[in-house]
């Protein structure tokens, strides 16, 4: 269907493009890329050509952006980032990492469940204005050239992990007689959703809560200006230092994991009470599904929950889940 040879042929790709990371999934490829940028023209120069892409400048609505996440971006966390010039720079970005420049390419991408949902009613305002910005066209600023968006679907995010988790590669469905639960944990936002058998969304049950790993970064950032006087700190620093609990100064690595630890205790306890206000103790759900990147963080949040599991690589759940979609919906 997808990887036709012929003029019309055209790639499917998955595109989670998050507050925090935007992770895109192909047949074949998978890239994850900082949701980081700023306005204006980049001052970056490559060392040599091959390292031109990690960076880039776009241009798109007549305006400039600089992407990559070394960079002291702008701040993504506001209501109206999915559907910003912003988002669309970083979205076309990943598809040129991935190797999809000049490709024609039909992606899938998201929306948290409380803007894709108004209530239990689809909040068809808020998708297409979503799905009309990403069709929007969007320049490489130097040489180059960017994927050619031919379709674009939306999907809410959390739902798209049970997609992934109820179909396998062959677009079989698993047999799932009971409720399934979904927490993801992303940077901004953690979104909780009860999906009955049949497909439907329990949305008494589900809910977009304002927390997440970049809460983390904030506290983990205040930290270190208190105790190395530093300044503005990159999402790049930040996301080794939620990793590893080490950053690097002058050269040399330095702990913070006493920082991290603390940090990711205060924000789980506040992930877990919103997961308690949806699915209360969970032993109604067959199995409750720890995806995003707070998932790979917060450890101990699955103890509370027997039928907890974190699914592999649990920030490209998502991404997965509409690549699958494109793949079983054309
Ligand atoms: N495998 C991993 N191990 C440890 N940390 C990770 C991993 N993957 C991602 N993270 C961290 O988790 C953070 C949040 O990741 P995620 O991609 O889920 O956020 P997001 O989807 O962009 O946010 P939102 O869902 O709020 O829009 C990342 O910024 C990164 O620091
Ligand atoms: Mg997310």
């Amino acid at each position: 269907m997808s990887e036709q040879n012929s003029t019309n042929s055209y790639i499917l790709a998955g595109i989670d493009d998050g507050f925090a990371d935007t992770k895109l999934v192909t047949q074949d490829r998978k890239v994850r890329v900082a949701s980081c940028a700023r306005a204006g023209h980049d001052g970056l120069s490559a060392v040599n050509a091959s390292d031109e892409v990690i960076g880039a400048s776009y241009e798109t609505a007549g305006r400039h952006f600089t992407v990559g996440d070394f960079i002291h971006g702008e701040e993504t966390r506001f209501d109206d980032f999915p559907t910003s010039d912003l988002n669309r720079v970083v979205v076309h970005h990943a598809l040129r990492l991935a190797g999809l420049s000049g490709q024609r390419v039909k992606i899938a991408s998201g929306l948290p469940l409380d803007m894709f949902f108004k209530g239990s009613v689809r909040n068809e305002a808020v998708i297409r204005a979503k799905q009309e910005a990403l069709l929007k066209r969007v320049n490489v600023a130097h040489t180059g050239e960017t994927a050619q968006i031919i379709e674009h679907v939306v999907l809410p995010e959390g739902v798209a992990s049970w997609f992934d988790f109820a179909f396998d590669d062959d677009g079989n469905q698993l047999v799932l007689d009971g409720p399934c639960g979904v927490i993801d944990i992303g940077g901004k936002t953690t979104d909780c959703v009860t999906i009955l058998p049949g497909h439907h969304i329990d949305h008494m049950r589900s809910g977009t809560g304002n927390m997440g790993v970049l809460d983390v970064y904030e506290q983990v950032s205040a930290h270190m200006r208190t105790q190395f006087g530093e300044g503005q700190v990159s999402r790049r620093v930040l996301d080794r230092a939620v990793r590893t609990g080490t950053i690097k100064r002058f050269g040399r690595e330095h702990s913070v994991q006493a920082a991290v630890t603390t940090s990711l205790d205060d924000i789980s306890e506040r992930v877990l009470r919103e997961a308690k206000r949806h699915f209360g103790s969970g032993a109604d759900l067959d199995v409750i599904l720890f995806v995003g990147g707070g998932a790979a963080l917060m450890t101990k949040l699955t103890s509370y929950f027997p039928n907890a599991r974190v699914q592999p690589e649990p920030e490209f759940a998502n991404a997965r889940g509409m690549y699958k979609y494109l793949k079983l919906n054309g």
